[in-house]
């Protein structure tokens, strides 16, 4: 539209001046009409001055005018017009026969006016039009259909949402019914098994062989995202489909950063192609930590795109039942009175399960139970075995409870929470949960985890990938129980207080009203230091 409107624009300058200028005008312009019209249009001339000028108005606020800034445009460009205006007069008048019109600066101001009012006028009609006057309509889109921490947060921004929104996945599973039972639309376009095997660490060749799969699925979105305000792109592989489908489509973009984007987690070909895909597809870019967005910013990822918005959880007002825990432990053979600790999350390396299992060989009376299975890869897969083998040296005391979907009971009946992941956590919903459960969490000192918890005071924190370390903060929280019973009290007021859902889903809410406002497709420019996300 805006680009179109400046097309307009100079092309209305250059008749504009023309049209004022030439010297041969005044009396006899207009003489090329018919039954002597030029003289009853000669009369109408305040009226075509103000015609003129309104076009022009209206045009320039289209090429230029923000409704964001809706009154210094306004300003800003009736003042510009008028002084030319009074240019144009001023030139006029040095042109033998021709004379300075008080009148036609009037004309061009009113006119002006009236064009810049009628030109906002259409675009919040078209926002209504769009939005069908309540919220904007949102394309969300994500490459899983298991359930992993970005999923569960899409899943309670959508559900907030329902009747506004879509989600595309490129892929079935537990998600889509998820998404379903809160009533969320949810269609699935498969990806084509080249690049389906892309991961995070994948290489340039098996990049390459995607691309047709990619290319398809990207005209694939386009066509979706016609019918929407934005496209909201929660995954990585989201972003590189859905950023130049949403370009294609001409709609904007948010992309929600659930990753850090370094080395140990994307290959470099994956961070730059990320990095390119934000940097000139999204409008936004909602990291879920500090850490999160400072990767993407020493990646080459443009800071002014970034806004900081945590996970948000919802506070539970009941916790299970003394009954519940017991009869859980029982069914997982967890002998009576015995202290454990849960690590929740998926199966994969880079979560560190095995630095707990190493960490509890020195823990003789400790058992623990790892809920969680392997979600996306092979490797995620082998890992998994891996780890059954490393429990057996445990003699029984490791607990494989697999993927639950409701976690709580899991949580009540633990003694502490481990976190362990060896690379940076990007944010580390099980953390919160832990806290929300007031359990005493030990986390990595990485990431999102050490900007959680504050060590000694909402949890312990060790270095990532230290079994001793985490062995002696085990031992603490076990002979301690009073200090393990202070930071967990204190650590789920801080929870209450920091994550609540509904402050996150306001803030992501606002993100979305921003980028859905008619404007050119350049970037939101959010303020560098992100307010903390209260209450
Ligand atoms: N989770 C779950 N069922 C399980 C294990 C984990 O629902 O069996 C949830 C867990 O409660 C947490 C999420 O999966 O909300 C994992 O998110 P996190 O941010 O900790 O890690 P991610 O897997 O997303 O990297
Ligand atoms: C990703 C990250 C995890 C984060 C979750 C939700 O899955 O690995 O750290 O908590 O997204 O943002």
């Amino acid at each position: 539209m805006k680009r179109y409107a400046r097309i307009t624009l100079l092309l209305l300058l250059a008749a504009g001046f023309w049209l004022a200028l030439k010297p041969t005008l005044g009396a006899r312009r207009f003489t090329f009409l018919p039954f002597r019209w030029s003289e009853f249009i000669d009369i109408m001339d305040f009226w075509l001055n103000l015609g003129a000028f309104a076009i022009l108005g209206a045009t320039v606020w289209l090429a230029f005018g923000s409704l964001q800034q809706m009154f210094r445009h306004l300003c800003l460009i009736t003042g510009s017009i008028t002084l030319l205006n009074i240019t144009l007069e001023l030139m006029q008048s040095s042109i033998p026969g021709r004379a300075m019109d008080l009148a036609d600066v009037w004309a061009g101001l009113l006119g002006c006016v009236f064009g810049i009012a009628g030109a906002i006028g259409l675009q919040l009609l078209s926002i209504r039009r769009k939005t069908g006057g309540t919220a904007p309509q949102v394309l969300f889109l994500d490459q899983t259909g298991r359930l992993g921490g970005a999923e569960l947060m899409l899943l309670d921004i959508a559900a907030a949402r329902a009747a506004d929104s879509e989600v595309l996945l490129f892929q079935d599973g537990e998600f889509r019914t998820a998404l379903e039972n809160v009533g969320v639309k949810t269609t699935v376009i498969t990806l084509g098994e080249e690049a389906s095997t892309v991961d995070k660490q994948a290489g340039l060749k098996r990049v390459l062989r995607s691309i047709p799969n990619i290319l398809q699925l990207v005209l694939q979105v386009v066509q979706a995202a016609r019918s929407f305000d934005v496209v909201y792109a929660n995954t990585a592989k989201a972003l590189v489909i859905g950023g130049p489908a949403a370009r294609l489509a001409g709609r904007p973009l948010i992309f929600h950063l659930h990753d850090i984007i370094a080395d140990g987690h994307f290959s470099v070909l994956n961070q730059q192609a990320l990095i390119l895909c934000a940097n000139h597809c999204a409008q936004s870019v909602i990291a879920n930590s500090e850490a999160t967005k400072d990767a993407f910013i020493a990646c080459g990822g443009r800071a002014e795109l970034c806004v900081v918005i945590p996970n948000g959880f919802r506070i539970p007002t009941e916790r299970s039942s003394p009954e519940i825990t017991k009869s859980l432990r029982t069914s997982l053979g967890i002998p009576s009175g015995a202290w454990t600790v849960l690590m929740a999350g998926r199966l994969a390396h880079w979560k560190g399960q095995h630095v707990l299992l190493e960490a509890l060989k020195a823990v003789p009376t400790a058992h623990a139970v790892l809920l969680g299975d392997a979600l996306f890869t092979d490797e995620d897969r082998k890992y998994a075995q891996h780890l059954h083998t490393q429990a057996e040296e445990l003699a029984g005391r490791i607990h494989f409870a697999g993927f639950q979907s409701k976690t709580m009971p899991y949580f009540d009946m633990a003694d502490a929470v481990v976190h362990a992941s060896v690379f940076p956590e990007p944010f580390g919903r099980v953390i919160v949960e832990g806290m929300l459960a007031c359990k005493p969490v030990i986390a990595s000192r990485a990431g999102g985890a050490a900007e959680i918890i504050s060590h000694e005071q909402t949890g312990l924190l060790v270095n990532p990938g230290r079994p001793t370390e985490l062995t002696d903060a085990l031992l603490r929280l076990q002979n301690d129980s009073e200090f393990a019973s202070t930071i967990a009290h204190q650590a789920q007021q801080t929870a209450q207080n920091t994550y609540a859902l509904s402050a996150v889903q306001e803030k992501i809410e606002s993100v979305i009203h921003q980028v859905a406002e008619p404007q050119e497709l350049s970037p939101v420019i959010f303020p560098q230091k992100s307010p903390p996300c209260a209450a």
